[in-house]
């Protein structure tokens, strides 16, 4: 069978790269600990509060001005599913699932993540301008999906 030597060339390109990506692969697991997310819970931030869990949601004053949220995702509904802060508040949020994949989008922020199982999501905002930011959930999980939301309201 006659190959042409480009294509013989790039078949063999393409077999050094195989080679090259399994060393690759092999290195980063076995010798450097790298792994893919599971659903294992880990820790993927230090200085969370200890009752930052996905076992129930939250709203806690730290003081004037400053608030933090542990927020549940569960099929299909958040919990706390209203917020209400002062204007002007920067409002930490951890995330959770408990039980698939969701996320957490507040409207008009730049809060946009997914709630992963086993893990904790964690982002700030600071809410200048009083109004209701609608939040949702914007990875599709299931029936429910479409009703899954809640609202941070600033006063
Ligand atoms: Cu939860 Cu979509």
């Amino acid at each position: 069978m006659h190959v042409h030597p480009y294509e013989r060339m790039w078949i063999r390109l393409s077999a050094v790269l195989l080679v090259v990506f399994g060393i690759a692969i092999a290195v980063s697991s076995l010798a450097l600990g790298v792994t893919i997310p599971g659903a294992t819970p880990r820790s993927v931030a230090t200085g969370l509060p200890a009752d930052a869990t996905p076992s129930q949601g939250w709203v806690r004053e730290l003081g004037p001005g400053r608030y933090e949220v542990n927020l549940v995702a569960r099929m299909w509904g958040f919990e706390p599913n209203v917020i209400r802060v002062p204007k002007g508040s920067t409002v930490t949020f951890y995330v959770h699932s408990q039980d698939v994949l969701h996320g957490f989008k507040i409207k008009d922020t730049t809060v946009s993540m997914m709630a992963i199982p086993g893990q904790v999501g964690r982002a700030s905002y600071t809410f200048e301008e009083p109004g209701e930011y609608l939040y949702v959930c914007h990875e599709y999980c299931g029936l429910g999906h479409h009703v899954m939301s809640g609202k941070v309201i600033v006063e």
